[in-house]
């Protein structure tokens, strides 16, 4: 089965073309083609994603992200286009390369939610423009469910995962442990009380006056204390860490940070070293964290997903944790390609539902939801 999945939950433009084969109890996924377009230059000026202008990206960018992936997909395609419409002339290609029948692809996945809702809108009215052209179902994704669902990927294959899986899902939009007990049966066992992770590294880089997105600007300069052995005067508070819930709060980590640095002009090293104590104080309480979501839950998967579980320090810790104290649980890893938003784990997560039969996964309208939970 071959889903083009398209995605624009934020500040990622995504269009993936996958095919997923289901093998008695696993599916493995062949990434055919796939084009990502990132406007956080763009919103780097504001410090965060501006809605309107995400809006205005996505629908400026997604007819050129579309032919992209499309053009990855079929080398053919740039020579043979005729005029006219990319809608119009991207069909027949597709039959072209996938063995002959305009019935190649077999449904179009976007993504429902959450996200910023004019963002998502954007993706969702041009997904069922192109469903409707092309005669072929509309799936709608929960973006958590992709980043999850991709996440379980190895090598290609979703198999041999043993339930109940705990995954930590951390975002610039989102900060949560879910308990999956049963296939696509969710439990939010703990969350953050205000700021996500993702945002407390991007307004921490913006007081020291790194790019957005900070997250791997801080990362790197904290690297670079660790490598000179750099250490800050300053300690933050390890806010909400020993609270018998699996809960976690930034706000006040911001704050901290915020009170720390005011009227400072650091130096490079000075620099380095904050980045260094702020990404400690995260691995701290994570670590801590998800020590307590094992116990509580007795999970016999761990899986990390979103944009932060691209940071290495986090990554390294988390391992520790596992091989140290859990050394029975499979922790399973993102590669770092699929980690931030794309759409291949939308198209991942639509074919994992496809492919395991649940027909109410398919419908032709539905609205964006904002606040959509899994
Ligand atoms: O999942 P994602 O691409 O978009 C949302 O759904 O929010 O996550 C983006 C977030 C940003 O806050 C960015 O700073 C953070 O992920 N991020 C990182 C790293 N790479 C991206 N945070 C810490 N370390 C990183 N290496
Ligand atoms: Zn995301």
């Amino acid at each position: 089965m071959k889903i083009l999945a398209i995605e624009t939950s934020c500040d990622e433009t995504g269009v993936a073309i996958v095919e997923g084969t289901k093998t008695g109890d696993s599916i493995s996924f062949a990434i055919r083609g796939n084009a990502l377009l990132s406007q956080a230059p763009l919103h780097a000026a504001y410090g965060g994603v501006y809605p309107n202008l995400a809006k205005r990206e996505h629908q400026k960018n997604l007819p050129i992200i579309l032919e992209q992936a499309l053009k990855d997909a079929l080398p053919k395609l740039s020579q043979k286009r005729s005029s006219g419409s990319l809608e119009d002339s991207a069909r027949p290609f597709f039959g072209e390369s996938f063995g002959g029948t305009p019935e190649a692809i077999n449904a179009i996945a976007v993504t429902q939610g959450p996200g910023l809702e004019p963002a998502l809108w954007t993706g969702i009215e041009f997904a069922k423009k192109l469903a409707k052209e092309w005669n072929v179902p509309l799936i709608p994704v929960n973006h958590m469910e992709g980043h999850l669902i991709s996440s379980l990927v190895k090598d290609g294959k979703l198999e041999n995962v043993e339930l109940p899986v705990l995954a930590l899902l951390i975002s610039g939009g989102h900060t949560e442990f879910v308990l999956m007990r049963d296939w696509y049966k969710y439990e939010i066992i703990g969350e953050t009380l205000d700021d996500a992770v993702g945002e407390a590294f991007d307004k921490v880089a913006r007081m020291l006056e790194l790019p957005y997105p900070g997250g791997p600007h801080i990362s790197k300069y904290a690297a670079v204390a660790r490598e000179k052995n750099l250490k800050s005067e300053i300690t933050l508070p390890r806010s909400m860490i020993g609270t018998k819930t699996c809960d976690v709060s930034f706000s006040g980590l911001k704050t901290s940070a915020l009170y720390a640095l005011r009227g400072k002009n650091l130096t490079e090293d000075e620099k380095a070293a904050f980045a260094r104590e702020f990404e400690d104080t995260v691995a701290d309480i994570f670590v801590a964290k998800t020590r307590r979501a094992l116990e509580e839950t007795g999970a016999r998967t761990f899986v990390i997903g979103g944009g932060v579980a691209a940071n290495s320090f986090l990554r390294t810790r988390l391992q520790d944790l596992v091989a140290k104290d859990f050394n029975d649980i499979e922790f399973r890893l993102p590669e770092l390609s699929i980690t931030g938003d794309n759409a291949i784990m939308i198209a991942e997560a639509a074919l994992t539902r496809a492919l395991s039969g649940l027909e109410d996964a398919t419908t032709e309208d539905f609205r964006a939801v904002g606040n959509l939970s899994l």
